[in-house]
């Protein structure tokens, strides 16, 4: 019988919406119990390896439904064992990888592929999202059916808009047959126009075309309507506009079977970064403004980032569950991808490693709760896909991760594991860093000598988090 006891951190439980301070007792991989401090014993007998997680967090193993690993065709900017090694420094233990690859995943062999790949790395989960229609090119319908019964837990075409709504419909009508979720990623390709940038007055300022709102709500709308005829699965990819979220959180209340997603950079970051400051943080921490410039293409994205308006009703619905989850659309790309005019960069944002700290800082401003927060990181999106229960109780697998809520580090090409090094954080430090991360039991990721001796931290995990901004001004 193995046994481990993770010691004096702040346990997370978001099914049963509890945060208790104490001991987390695991027993041969699996949640034995969780003892309060105050009723921890002063010895768990013979034969205990045991993890000081004193000031941390201990929270079930995170989920990211939306990731990509560029594995078959991209290997330049990430393998799936790359992405892997991304994902448990950034407390994942659940990635799903989306089908913009070459191929493109589409059929059964690719997606079986994607299984044999990611087992041989390791033990943490990779379940792939398989593609809507052939080479995702938007005309002929992928075998969604193989597809599934392959191990594909949700459809997509992502990068790329499903943009016939007839194959869409066609689409939603599988996804009854399967129980597994089309995931859009809603661009109205003839009012986006390439655009790469929100539409407004910073596009206006820097000669920029403009991506509107519309061109993300209309096809939400669209989406919707089908959904609501079909009784479809619909699951919207990166919403970034107040308009998508209003439109979820008006079909959510008639009943229709949709739910959502928002990035990190959408929920943290607006346009104004395109310009080279940083609303909503400009002059209040957490970043330095001295290390972003106007036109830097690490900040295209897609959607791209919008204003601050947007941020505030993606955060309000993220916190009222209208948004189900919270996504990293970590897209790695190379220098070479990115070294070139705004409008030729490839969108995206290297995101498993830099996720928690990104939205750890909506809890430290007190915008969201740390239990609702980490309700959308892992009960959130493993509805989504289908992969309940998630759990801290007695008898759950020990899948967890410990993190840090205080520990300031500074994001530099060598401290990412990912291939992908396209932030526009690059070069700041942040505050929120991942300490263990544990697959059934199994530590597959274990930041220096974490946990081994005693920390003798001042004060808890709790209280790491509030007004970390305000104090250093
Ligand atoms: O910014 C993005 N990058 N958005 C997408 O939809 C696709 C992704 C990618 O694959 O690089
Ligand atoms: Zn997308």
């Amino acid at each position: 019988m193995s046994r481990i006891v993770i010691k004096n951190g702040c346990i997370i439980d978001p099914a049963r919406k509890t945060a208790t301070v104490g001991d987390l007792v695991l027993e041969n991989n699996r949640v034995r119990e969780v003892i309060e401090l105050a009723m921890a014993p002063d010895s768990y007998g013979d034969d205990v390896e045991f993890i000081d997680a004193s000031g941390c967090f201990v929270t079930p193993g995170f989920i990211d439904i939306h990731t990509h690993l560029r594995e078959p065709g991209f290997e330049g900017k990430e393998t799936i064992a790359t992405g892997m090694d991304a994902a448990v420094r950034g407390g994942y233990t659940t990635i799903c990888p989306m089908p913009n690859t070459n191929p493109s995943l589409d059929s059964a062999p690719l997606i079986r592929q994607q299984f044999d790949i990611a087992a041989r790395h390791g033990p943490i989960h990779v379940l792939p999202i398989g593609a809507v229609t052939l080479g995702r090119e938007g005309k002929v319908l992928a075998p969604l059916v193989e597809l599934a019964e392959a191990g594909a837990h949700g459809f997509s075409d992502d990068g790329s808009p499903v943009w016939d709504a007839h194959i869409m419909r066609q689409a939603l009508l599988y996804s009854k047959m399967t129980g597994r979720p089309v995931m859009n990623h809603c661009e109205d390709l003839s009012i986006v126009r390439g655009a790469p940038m929100n539409e407004g007055a910073v596009a206006t300022r820097l000669g920029l075309s403009g991506w509107p709102a519309a061109g993300e709500e209309v096809m939400i709308a669209r989406d919707i309507a089908l959904a609501e005829e079909t009784g479809g699965r619909l699951h919207i990819c990166h919403v970034s506009t107040a308009g998508g979220v209003e439109l979820i959180r008006a079909a959510k209340a008639r009943g229709v079977r949709v739910t959502g997603e928002v990035t990190p950079h959408h929920l943290t970051m607006t346009d104004r970064w395109v310009l080279g400051s940083m609303e909503p943080w400009d002059g209040k921490g957490p970043y330095d403004p001295s290390q972003l410039a106007p036109y830097d293409t690490r900040t295209r994205v897609s959607p791209p980032l919008r204003t601050s308006e947007d941020v505030a009703a993606l955060i309000a619905g993220l916190r009222d569950g209208t948004i189900d989850a919270v996504a990293t659309d970590h897209a790695p790309h190379t220098h070479v991808d990115k070294e070139c005019e705004y409008g030729f960069a490839s969108p995206g944002f290297t995101g498993l490693e830099l996720a928690l700290p990104m939205v750890l800082t909506l809890v430290q401003t007190m915008q969201i709760d740390i239990v609702e927060l980490i309700s959308r990181m892992t009960i959130g999106p493993a509805a989504i896909i289908d992969v309940l229960p998630i759990s801290l109780g007695p008898n759950d697998p020990a899948t967890l991760t410990i993190f840090d809520p205080a520990a300031i580090w500074k994001v530099t090409p060598e401290a990412l594991a990912s291939k992908g090094k396209n932030s526009p954080l690059m070069g700041q430090e942040m505050r929120g860093q991942v300490m263990l991360t544990m697959m059934e039991g199994q530590i597959v990721y274990r930041r220096e000598q974490f946990g081994e001796s005693s920390r003798r931290e001042h004060g808890g995990a709790v209280g790491k988090l509030s007004g970390v901004f305000d104090e250093e001004e």
